[in-house]
């Protein structure tokens, strides 16, 4: 099993479409531990995305992404780094995939409406930066695991 974050940006929030993207997560059969709804604060911000520091980007990115609600969520599932990801779709949304979130719900490079972790060490990253307090993820057993996976082949 993996952990992800995903942050739903500002666009994503302001265009109601907090609980369209959250069901794509959530019917894919991706397990909700963690969700949180804040403005965050700058340093949150620029820490998270310290890696696009030096690019021509990064001063708008931080502004949008710091201009509004953003909504935090992590995610458990087998391979969930790599299915999030894929689920979401390329960065670009007017050349993401239609049946991705961005190819289906966006029009813009820069408001993509969601981030995601890419890597295991990202993910660790995040979810240590969005997820510190005590009691912010919260593990549970879906009662349709057995359903949800071939739970002897994938899941030992
Ligand atoms: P995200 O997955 O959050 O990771 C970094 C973000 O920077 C990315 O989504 C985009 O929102 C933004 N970004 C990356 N490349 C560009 C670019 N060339 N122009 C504008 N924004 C970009």
């Amino acid at each position: 099993m993996e952990r992800t974050l995903v942050l739903l940006k500002p666009d994503a929030v302001q265009r109601h479409l907090t609980g369209p993207i959250l069901s794509r997560f959530e019917q894919k059969g991706l397990k909700l531990v963690g969700m949180k709804m804040r403005c965050f604060p700058l340093d949150t911000i620029q820490q998270h995305y310290s890696d696009h520091a030096a690019r021509p980007f990064y001063p708008n990115l931080v502004k949008f992404m710091t201009s509004g609600p953003v909504v935090a969520m992590a995610f458990d599932g087998k391979d969930a780094i790599a299915v999030v990801r894929t689920l979401v779709g390329a960065t670009n949304a007017r050349e993401a995939a239609p049946g991705t979130i961005r190819g289906d719900f966006g029009m813009s490079f820069s408001n993509n409406m969601v981030h995601a972790s890419d890597s295991t060490e990202s993910a660790t990253k995040e979810l240590a930066l969005f997820f510190s307090e005590p009691g912010d993820l919260n593990d549970w057993e879906p009662s349709d695991l057995a359903w949800s996976y071939n739970v002897e082949e994938e899941l030992s």
